[in-house]
């Protein structure tokens, strides 16, 4: 059952849903516990199933056990499926190390993305961030040979600013920026959004519940074991004005007879044809919330409402994003 609109990604780019499965969770990252195996295999067929082909992936996610997932999910089905893959990031026990971003290891990473995909070419590649350890030139350049390689179909960036992502697209097409933004994370309305739409390139914009405060199911304070404690926008007072502002939004999707989590997914697909929620689901029953989440409309009153109260900086403290 194909539910799901398509949109080309980036300027006459592939079709991609409109609507992305982020499969991060699914693995250990920051040492999260490994969700279950079987139920992830089953969520990203049943995406596919129901016409949701961008899938997401890092080759750093469990290191590389989130792509040996996705590989036994398309197996068989390679077709249905559009991959993306970000490389780059280096952990070691759960903890972030740093960046390899030398075209040698580059062409490492891919190859073995590649075996634990169980696929020849990769649809989307993209270094997860830059840090300047090495020429810009020397990061893209080496994508377009893979490219030119048959390795990687189209060139991705991520977690990247304004000026960076005009001079990538200099050296070689972007055709997708990888982005978080939510109502509590607006911080890029002001450069890279106006920049990505004037060059033409696709926005995957991830954390749209802006690490679950937006699901409406926080309490303040939060359980001590709550990997969210690490940053600012949970802690203390933040949590409580920032938790106000969720009333809001809690309020409005229950007017209108839908989640808010619902609401967060639609605001994000409201912003543009050419943005694509990219939404974490390690369970299939997430499915026909998020799904139905695309349909939302909003009037102008509940835009200028969201708007207003959720106005950049409305929500306080931060997570990873403002780094
Ligand atoms: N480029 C980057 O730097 C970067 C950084 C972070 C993430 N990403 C990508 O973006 C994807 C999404 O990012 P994210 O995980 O940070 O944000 P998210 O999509 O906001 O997901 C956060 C949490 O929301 C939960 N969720 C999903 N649907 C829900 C619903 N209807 N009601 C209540 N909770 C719901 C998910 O739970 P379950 O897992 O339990 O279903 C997940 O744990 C990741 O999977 C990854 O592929 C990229």
């Amino acid at each position: 059952m194909e539910n799901i609109t398509k949109i080309n990604l980036g300027k006459n780019g592939p079709l991609v849903s409109k609507l992305g499965l982020g499969c991060m969770r699914m693995s250990s990252v920051w040492g999260s516990p490994v969700n279950d195996e079987t139920e992830s295999i089953a969520t990203i067929q049943a995406a596919l199933d129901n016409g949701i082909n961008f899938i997401n992936t890092g080759d750093f996610y469990g290191a590389g056990h989130n792509e040996m997932l996705i590989g036994r999910a398309i197996k068989g089905r390679r077709d249905d499926a559009f991959i993306s893959v970000k490389f780059g990031a280096i952990f070691y026990n759960g903890q972030w190390l740093g960046l390899d971003l030398r075209p040698m290891a580059i062409k490492n990473f891919i190859n073995y993305s590649l075996v634990r995909l169980g696929i020849d070419t990769i649809d989307l590649y993209q270094p997860c961030r830059l840090d300047g350890s090495v020429p810009l030139e020397d990061v893209v350049g080496t994508i377009a040979d893979l490219i030119k390689e048959g390795k990687v179909r189209h060139l991705g960036v991520s977690e990247i600013t304004a000026d960076q992502l005009r001079k990538a697209n200099d050296i070689h097409p972007v055709s997708a920026l990888e982005i978080g933004y939510s109502l509590a994370d607006r911080q890029i309305e002001k450069d890279l959004l106006p920049t990505a739409k004037e060059l033409g390139i696709g926005v995957v914009a991830f954390a749209n519940t802006a690490e679950g405060l937006l699901t409406g199911n926080m309490k303040a304070p939060l359980a001590a074991s709550d990997y969210q404690n690490h940053f600012s926008r949970f802690q203390g007072e933040n949590l409580i004005k920032n938790l106000e502002k969720v009333e809001i939004l809690k309020n409005m999707a229950e007017e209108k007879g839908y989640t808010p989590t619902q609401l967060a997914i639609a605001w994000v697909n409201a912003q543009g044809s050419h943005i694509m929620p990219l939404v974490s689901m390690s369970k299939r029953s997430r499915l026909p919330e998020n799904i139905a989440a695309m349909q939302i409309s909003f009037t102008a009153d509940e835009i200028n409402t969201l708007n207003t109260q959720f106005s950049p900086g409305a929500i306080l403290g931060g997570t990873y994003l403002q780094r």
